[in-house]
């Protein structure tokens, strides 16, 4: 059984006293409702992260993710923060290769492969992201685009290395727009990356990998998107930000 996976990005939103109720509504919330077996799992900014991970270390649903981290293990890299420094406040997930990081900090395929590593090697869970641009999508080669990220910066790991990862897939122009793909777009995009998985990992490990859906995902769609087979759960960016959609997505699933 595949585990199935609800996470937020908050993204640079939410100040310090902010962050903190938001996860308190959250807790409230799940202190009156029964698990469904899904993960829950909260990416604040770097600031939140250690509050926050002390904050859910009883609950055996909700987990803290980073929204990224350094390629390196330390040193001389200004704003910059290790895999390792993640690892030892208690954070189980970070997200790596976000749209937002590809395209505003320049993360090239090569970097990121190096980030992929550096979590897994602290033993760390990365949300690896994949998605394709609207003219990718238009001329229809939305397949062979996100196949060739994911070779890019995936496929020089061992089958071994590679069965802690979770993948998130978002169209990018689905992010923060409105727009989402079909349920039967997302369906077809997840099991094609699975199936490109399997060709290089072998079907047990590639059955075995969470892939998660992103893009203006919303308690008003959120049961359609994740009703896939192969959808496990969803990356939601906006919709985090409040306490009740954010469950309400989780119920969802
Ligand atoms: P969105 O963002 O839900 O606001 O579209 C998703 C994401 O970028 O992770």
């Amino acid at each position: 059984m595949r585990e199935k996976i609800v996470a937020g990005n908050w993204k640079m939103n939410k100040d310090w006293d902010q962050g903190l109720s938001l996860v308190q509504e959250i807790q409230k919330i799940m202190s009156v409702e029964e698990s469904n077996g899904a993960k829950v799992v909260i990416a604040p900014p770097y600031i939140h992260l250690a509050k926050i991970s002390d904050m859910v270390t009883s609950s055996d649903w909700l987990y803290v993710a980073a929204q990224n981290c350094h390629q390196e293990s330390a040193g001389a890299y200004t704003g910059e923060i290790s895999a390792s420094m993640i690892k030892s406040i208690g954070v189980e997930y970070v997200i790596l290769g976000h749209s937002e990081r590809r395209a505003y900090f320049d993360e090239s395929h090569e970097l990121l492969a190096r980030k992929v590593k550096a979590v897994l090697d602290q033993g760390l869970i990365p949300i690896f992201w994949c998605g394709e641009p609207l003219p990718i999508r238009e001329a229809n080669q939305q397949s062979s685009f996100v196949n060739q990220q994911l070779s890019d910066s995936l496929f020089q790991l061992s089958a071994e290395y590679i069965r802690g990862l979770v993948i998130a897939y978002e169209p990018i122009w689905a992010i923060g727009t409105g727009r989402t793909a079909s349920s039967a777009q997302a369906q077809e995009m997840h099991a094609s990356i699975r199936q490109h998985l399997s060709g290089q990992f072998g079907k047990e490990i590639a059955e075995q990998i969470p892939i998660l859906y992103g893009g203006s995902c919303k308690p008003a769609n959120a049961v359609e998107i994740f009703a896939g087979p192969d959808v496990d759960g969803g990356l939601i960016g906006g919709a985090s930000l409040s306490a009740n959609d954010f469950m309400a997505i989780v119920r969802s699933l």
